[in-house]
């Protein structure tokens, strides 16, 4: 099994990437924003109470999105492996990551691949994304200022707890999407 940590801030290509890394390494993707995305549209409980942090570029609280993480990790696959895009997003969910996968997978994270873009970049690719995504989130300067704020008060941290464990790699998320594949590719085979 591989499982992998899909690092990096907003709009630095977590989602795209994914999309690749499932197909060439036969993983299941666990991205939590489109789970609460998910949620939202069908208007569960869960889908309200994450609506109100997520139209600000808020973090959902830890509790929450650790629960509805579990929740998406029992399901039955028959992957081999998973992709975690968009979380762990805090120290807590890093260390509650690692828990889970022991305790659910009896298996260790492999490696967190960091996307490296800069944040003019970041917020030209939330913007463009905006005018066809429909999300709140992605349309609006402030709150796309808000999340990245977010990513480095909060979220920056979870790259030193990989580094401190040997498990994390930076990749440059700039270029043609093909070749960050390529590079994240190499980076996987290196350790399998
Ligand atoms: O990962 P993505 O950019 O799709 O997440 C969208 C929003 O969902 C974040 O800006 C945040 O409000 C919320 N989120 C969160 N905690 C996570 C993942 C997403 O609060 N671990
Ligand atoms: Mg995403």
């Amino acid at each position: 099994m591989i499982n992998i940590v899909l690092f990096g801030p907003p709009g630095s290509g977590k989602g795209t990437q994914a999309q690749f890394l499932i197909e060439k390494y036969n993983l299941k993707q666990i991205s939590t924003g489109d789970l609460f995305r998910y949620n939202i549209k069908n208007n569960t409980e869960l889908g309200v109470l994450a609506k109100s942090y997520i139209d600000k570029g808020e973090l959902v609280p830890d509790q929450v999105t650790i629960d509805m993480l579990i929740d998406e990790l029992k399901k039955p696959t028959t992957t081999e492996g998973f992709i975690f895009d968009g979380f762990p997003r805090t120290a807590t969910q890093t260390k509650a990551l690692e828990k889970i996968v022991a305790e659910v997978l009896n298996q260790p994270i492999s490696i967190c691949l960091s996307l490296i873009v800069e944040d003019q970049l970041l917020v030209e690719r939330l913007l463009k994304r905006g005018e066809t995504s429909g999300r709140t989130d992605d349309s609006n300067k402030e709150i796309i200022a808000n999340r990245i704020q977010e990513y480095y008060s909060k979220t920056a941290e979870v790259a030193e707890l990989y580094k401190q464990q040997g498990k994390y790699v930076e990749v440059i998320g700039v270029g043609e999407i093909e070749e960050i594949s390529q590079k994240l590719f190499a980076e996987i085979d290196k350790i399998k």
